[in-house]
């Protein structure tokens, strides 16, 4: 679901051609029918009526390599599906989200595009949302590098509400989105250490996990793992056996997602992450990847020097926005 799509259906017996395509978001499915949110309205189509379908990467929105090209909202659909909330809901194309204690993506609102309803009452919904879900509602808003919430439509409405940016607005609270073409990762060489990938989630990834941040037995688990295709990477020491480095791939159609990466503090500046990094670029090689994204804090200085060594830029930013007195 929220995912890009391409249907091919049958029409209608009498129709002049047999069948046709549509191309947009997957807006719902059920055993009857599904909904494509085309660019020229909502389609519904008979399940028994689809021929071949198929999910195909974001559109292009300017010139350029496939990593520079896609637009913000595009980019920001897209990594919404690799990074599924346990409940998730739609009011037009924004997206609520929400998951017991476990992440600010996974815990706020991503208004995107058209929520249908005008923006104070779309507001008002998500805040009854949040609120019958015990929670304080949040925003996650994307912008342009650096961007100012006040120069959006949705951040002024927000800021006058009295929302705040989480954390202050010192510049450091931005979230970079960085994207990469696939071809500006470096190989794997002879003296790269082993990176393991598999589709599984293993306690041991789970262990290095949680020493990297806070996780919520039951409820991370189920994230890492609820997009539509990951795979979990890790490096190994080769004397103690033990986890050293970690970092998880989210696959979609055209892009490669990377989520957690990880080297465990004695083991920095030996080329773990940049192996594991590789890895995922031979792994994306094989899906037919064109583009890498990451999302790195302002504040996170040598995450950043680390991307930019591998040619990451900055494609965009967000923030998370609540209200003052939460
Ligand atoms: C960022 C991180 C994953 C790098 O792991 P690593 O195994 O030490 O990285 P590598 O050894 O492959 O580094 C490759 C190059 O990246 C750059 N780099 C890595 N860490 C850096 C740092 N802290 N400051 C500046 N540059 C850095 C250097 O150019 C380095 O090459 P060099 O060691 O020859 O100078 C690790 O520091 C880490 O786990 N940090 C905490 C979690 C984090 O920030 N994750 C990424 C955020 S999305």
């Amino acid at each position: 679901m929220g995912e890009r799509v391409v249907v091919r259906y049958l029409l209608p017996p009498g129709s002049e051609a047999g069948a046709t395509d549509v191309l947009g978001t997957l807006r719902s499915r059920d055993e009857q029918s599904l909904v494509v949110e085309s660019a020229f309205g909502s389609v519904t189509i008979p399940r028994r009526s689809v021929v071949a379908a198929k999910d195909v990467p974001p559109p292009p929105s300017r010139a350029g390599p496939a990593h520079k090209r896609v637009g913000v909202d595009d980019l920001e659909a897209l990594m919404a599906t690799g990074w599924v909330a346990l409940e998730q809901s739609r009011l037009g194309s924004w997206l609520l989200r929400s998951t017991p204690g476990f992440t600010g993506r996974a815990n706020s609102a991503l208004p995107l595009g058209d929520p249908t309803l005008p923006l104070g009452r779309a507001v008002d919904f998500v805040e009854k949302w949040y609120r019958e879900r015990g929670q304080d509602p949040m925003f996650q808003l994307p912008g342009p590098v650096g961007f100012d919430p006040a120069d959006t439509q949705v951040g002024a409405h927000l800021l006058g509400r009295r929302y705040t940016v989480r954390g202050g607005h010192a510049p450091g609270r931005h979230v970079q989105v960085m994207t990469a073409p696939l071809g500006a990762l470096p190989p794997l060489t002879e003296q790269s250490p082993p990176v393991l990938g598999d589709a599984r989630l293993q306690p041991e990834w789970l262990i290095a996990y949680g020493e990297s941040r806070t996780v919520v037995p039951g409820v991370t688990e189920r994230v890492l793992t609820g997009g539509r295709g990951q795979l979990f990477m890790s490096v190994k020491d080769e004397t103690t056996g033990r986890t050293v480095g970690i970092a998880r791939m989210a696959i979609h159609p055209g892009w490669a997602g990377i989520f957690g990466l990880w080297v465990r503090p004695g083991h920095r500046r030996r080329g773990i992450a940049t192996a594991v990094v590789s890895a995922i670029g031979m792994a994306a090689r094989d899906n037919n990847m064109l583009a890498l994204y990451i999302q790195v804090s302002s504040e996170n200085a040598g995450g950043i020097a680390f991307w930019e060594g591998l040619d990451f830029t900055r494609h965009h930013d967000y923030l998370y926005l609540a209200p003052a007195e939460s």
